[in-house]
């Protein structure tokens, strides 16, 4: 049998991230959740880095400390009992990635999700923050009506941003339905050297 399978949204944002991220960065999880992407964006940006996570219930933050206590990375990171929207006013530092992973609290109460109102201008901060190269992760589940119109928002704002500031990659599998789970992948152009005249 190959080893080889192709893989889901989730998989693809993690497996982007892991790749890209180095010892030493800083990187910003919006939507904590249980905890799983914060553990794993500590792990990459290791002693050196620092990771800011967000997230609207309490629940989430303490789950996401627990997890974090019990593998020895609380240090590694803040934890903010708060809305993404409001992202710029608690990171005032340039960032090397941001993850979004949109919709409700995994067992948790699912009239609390990620609503398009908030995530679109905590993803115009996300892009803001980014450094040149940066990577911002998006995972959208358009299962639900509040997801579908959260994903049909994203899509048609992440069109326009300019190809000469940002690219943008969707990756989905198209033919599992119209609620398939959706992975965008923004990066950042790296800055232009300036030409220095003599
Ligand atoms: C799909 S879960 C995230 C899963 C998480 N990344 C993990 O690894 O377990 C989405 C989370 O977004 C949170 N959320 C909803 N609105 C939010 C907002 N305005 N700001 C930050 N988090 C929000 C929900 O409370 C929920 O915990």
């Amino acid at each position: 049998m190959r080893e080889f399978t192709l893989k889901s949204a989730r998989y693809i944002a993690a497996d982007c991230l892991r790749r890209f991220l180095m010892p030493g960065d800083l990187a910003i999880d919006a939507t904590m959740g249980n905890g799983h992407d914060t553990q794993r964006l500590c792990e990459l940006v290791g002693e050196s880095g620092h990771v800011f996570a967000f997230d609207i219930q309490e629940q989430a933050v303490e789950e996401t400390k627990k997890r974090l206590l019990e593998t020895g990375m609380l240090s590694r990171a803040h934890l903010f009992c708060c809305g993404h929207q409001h992202l710029a006013e608690k990171v005032n530092v340039p960032v090397h990635a941001v993850v979004f992973n949109l919709g409700w609290l995994p067992r948790g109460n699912k009239e609390i999700t990620t609503r398009w109102e908030t995530t679109e201008a905590a993803v115009r901060q996300a892009l803001d923050l980014l450094l040149p190269e940066g990577i911002c992760a998006i995972c959208v589940y358009p299962g639900h009506e509040a997801g579908d119109y959260e994903r049909q928002k994203l899509d048609e704002m992440l069109r326009k941003l300019r190809p000469q500031e940002f690219n943008v990659l969707r990756h989905t599998f198209i033919n599992a339905g119209p609620g398939a789970p959706e992975c965008y992948l923004i990066q950042k152009q790296p800055q232009k050297s300036q030409s220095v005249k003599e």
